[in-house]
């Protein structure tokens, strides 16, 4: 198993997305209610010292459309942050409407400029809960690019309260 200790990052996305996968094998979850996968989830202080290494292992994404579900936080937008730094010629952000979505487009779009990148970056409309969002989604893609290459279905949520539906 990873030693927790030596996760090491200062970004709060890594942060977010990792502390949540430690939560889970640091803690008791008899004692503690696991919000895993949830935005509500609160980050603890632990950090990567991984990730960034294995990042400079990946190849060059140039010429690549790259699609990314539910990238405004978590492993999503490290995903399109990783697809941008490698110059993925475009980088697709497909997420619901949200601050925190225009929040992930800004960021990723300040990486795209310190890292020299030249990925087109663009946001998607797309909620993943209503059907007619999703084709409308596709078609805009479909009317703007040629290709596909890379579509990570990331969004999603998981280990929420078990509720049972009455209606
Ligand atoms: N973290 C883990 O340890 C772990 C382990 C195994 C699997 N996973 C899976 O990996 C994926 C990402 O996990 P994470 O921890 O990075 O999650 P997260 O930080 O909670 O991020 C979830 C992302 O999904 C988006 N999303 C949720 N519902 C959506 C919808 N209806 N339409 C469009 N986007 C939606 C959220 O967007 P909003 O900002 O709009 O809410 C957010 O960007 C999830 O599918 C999770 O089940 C995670």
């Amino acid at each position: 198993m990873m030693d927790a200790s030596k996760i090491h990052s200062e970004d709060p996305h890594v942060l977010h997305a990792s502390s949540i996968f430690f939560n889970k094998l640091v803690e008791d979850p008899r004692k503690q209610k696991i919000t895993m996968g949830v935005s509500s989830s609160v980050p603890i202080e632990i950090k990567t010292l991984y990730f960034p290494e294995f990042e400079q292992t990946l190849p060059s994404l140039e010429g690549k459309t790259v699609c990314i579900t539910g990238c405004t936080t978590g492993t999503g937008f490290i995903v399109a942050r990783t697809a941008v730094r490698k110059g993925a010629s475009n980088v697709l952000l497909l997420n619901r409407s949200s601050d925190r979505a225009e929040k992930a487009e800004q960021l990723l779009k300040q990486e795209k400029e310190s890292s020299l990148s030249k990925s087109n970056i663009e946001t998607i409309p797309c909620d993943l809960q209503d059907l007619e969002s999703v084709k409308k989604a596709a078609l805009a893609i479909k009317s703007k690019y040629e290709f596909v290459d890379v579509l990570c279905n990331n969004a999603g949520v998981m280990a929420l309260e078990d509720v049972v539906c009455s209606t």
